[in-house]
């Protein structure tokens, strides 16, 4: 079990975390999202004792980091990919961690042959593709069986049979009831993996709940409409206190609105019924990806051309708050 409480970082005048409140649960794979920039390194830095808060508690099973007895056992991160000097094998790296944790030599050829690098245990890790040395990232990791793992942006550099070996193993390791948090700042690559998500922008909360919840509550739908006639339309459904956006779309054919509320069907009587001529309808997605890039702050141009979208919050309060809530 990981729990930030009020965790905050400030580097100068920068904060790169601020007041992070969240508890990762054991057995299930957390996420962990944010466009770069929005802590999420920081903040596991800050679990695993590299990093010093600026204020509020990293704990690791109810404690900080530095207070655990045999801080290996409990937690095991992949956070640098160049941790392992790059003049040693890949044995002798995982050999003298081993020795140091008081584990048995056998434990080291264990997991080598888990993360499928027994073939070059015996190389240096210089010589190593990215993928290999994530993959020793990994071995680190998980050398003194801990019960809580914290893997940061691990597919960065994976091949295809990488992430698929990446996306298998963290399913097992929360499968086993151990806490796993794996991060990234794709939300397409979380689809893929994770049971839980937090999502962070620049260093602030934004949502922590369910994927299922937050695949639902950021994706939304609206009719996208084309017609030479569009004004007498769009004066109708305005006084019916539809929203509607004038879409870019607009040329010889008429202009494109974008009507959010009202299915495919209603837009299309409302235009039979006003005599407007239409030459496309259909309904449109917002893609998650979008969702995203717009609840972080990163797209600037897609935020101000569409409203905020709401962003589910079932944390330790239990209460379903929006990001402007949370915001607040
Ligand atoms: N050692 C540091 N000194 C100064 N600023 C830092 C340091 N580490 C991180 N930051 C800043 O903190 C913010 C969060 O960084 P980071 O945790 O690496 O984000 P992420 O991992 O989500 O990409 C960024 O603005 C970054 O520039
Ligand atoms: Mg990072």
């Amino acid at each position: 079990m990981l729990i930030a409480r009020e965790l905050t970082k400030r580097y100068g005048p920068r904060t790169a975390v601020e007041e992070l409140s969240v508890t990762v649960a054991p057995g299930r794979v957390t996420g962990f999202l944010g466009p770069n920039g929005a802590g999420k390194s920081t903040t596991m830095r800050m679990f695993v004792g590299l990093t010093r808060p600026t204020s509020g508690a990293a704990l690791v099973n109810g404690r900080p980091y530095e207070d655990l007895a045999w801080p290996a056992r409990e937690v095991g991160a992949l956070l640098d990919v160049a941790a392992a000097h790059p003049g040693r094998t890949a044995r002798a790296h995982l050999r003298a961690k081993a020795h140091v944790c008081g584990l048995p030599r056998n434990r080291v050829d264990e997991v080598l042959a888990e993360v499928g690098l027994s073939e070059v245990a015996d190389r240096r890790s210089g010589s190593y593709s990215l993928g290999m040395r994530q993959r020793l990232g990994v071995a680190d990791a998980l050398l003194a069986d801990p019960g809580v793992l914290l893997f940061d942006e691990p597919v960065n550099g994976l091949d295809l049979d990488g992430v698929r070996w990446m996306r298998d193993l963290t399913r097992r390791l929360a499968d086993e009831g151990r806490t796993v948090l794996v991060s990234s700042h794709l939300m397409s690559e979380m689809g893929q993996v994770a049971d839980h998500l937090v999502v962070v922008g620049r260093g602030r909360l934004i949502a922590d709940a369910p994927i299922s919840e937050v695949i639902s509550a950021w994706s939304r739908t609206h009719v996208v409409l084309r017609s030479p006639d569009a004004g007498r339309l769009r004066a109708r459904l305005a006084r019916e206190g539809v929203r509607i956006e004038t879409g870019t779309g607009g040329d010889s054919a008429g202009e494109e609105l974008r009507v959010f509320g009202p299915g495919v069907e209603e837009v299309g009587d409302r235009a039979y019924e006003e005599g407007v001529r239409v030459h496309g309808l259909r309904l449109e997605q917002a893609s998650l990806e979008q969702a995203y890039l717009e609840l972080t702050g990163e797209s600037v141009e897609y935020g101000a051309r569409t409203a905020p979208v709401t962003a589910v919050r079932t944390g330790a309060d239990g209460a379903g708050r929006t990001a402007e809530e949370v915001e607040s």
